[in-house]
């Protein structure tokens, strides 16, 4: 995992658009008067959308402003979180978990593919494939492991194999069929269920 940058490359300025602005204020209406701030990971989530998918420093300042708030706070949130991205990202953003139980089932292996197939850099936009890479912590699909994230979507039980034929597959533009890559039904196990199959007395 290397350190989190922040862009040398800032627009100027940032400001919601009428539908990320119809989307913050629905959802600051679900806090109580004078707690508005606590919407602030939504609204860096909103701003992050709207600019292909990465948070410019004077989205933070905007939000700051939005929501009444010292823009250094609003730093601290968008820099501690990793899911908050700092500098721009491919259009197809993969992120590959090497917290422990994927480290141990081979997610280096996928990093490897990564770097043969995107660049040798993690966190490197590669323009002509508008695709980037970065090592990210657990994404919560330990049972599945290892697993990459591709925009919203979970590719798990991998191989370094399998992981080059899915990014041949992105870097074409199309996308690849999401889920388990050993036919497993969400994280059941694999040959099927073996417990819990009564389910008429259930
Ligand atoms: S350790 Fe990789 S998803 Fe949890």
């Amino acid at each position: 995992m290397t350190l989190r940058k922040i862009s040398k490359e800032q627009p100027e300025t940032f400001e919601f658009n009428s539908e990320s602005l119809a989307e913050a204020n629905n959802i600051i209406k679900k806090y109580p008067k004078g707690k508005q701030q606590s919407a602030v990971m939504s609204l860096l989530y909103i701003a992050q959308k709207q600019n292909d998918n990465w948070i410019p420093l004077s989205a933070m300042k905007y939000i700051g402003k939005f929501l009444e708030m010292p823009y250094v706070k609003v730093y601290e949130v968008a820099t501690f979180y990793t899911m908050y991205n700092l500098t721009p990202v491919g259009k197809h953003f993969i992120q590959v978990c090497t917290t422990t139980p994927c480290m141990i089932r081979g997610a280096y292996k996928i990093v490897e593919a990564c770097k043969e197939k995107i660049s040798e850099n993690e966190n490197e936009l590669v323009k002509e494939k508008n695709c980037s890479w970065m090592e990210v912590e657990c994404l919560g699909a330990c049972i599945n492991a290892p697993m990459m994230q591709i925009n919203d979507d979970y590719y798990e039980d991998l191989d370094k194999d399998k992981t080059l034929k899915i990014l041949d597959q992105i870097i074409l533009g199309k996308t690849p069929e999401p889920g388990s890559y050993r036919g497993r039904l969400n994280s059941e196990p694999e040959n099927n269920r073996k417990t819990l199959l009564d389910v008429k007395n259930a």
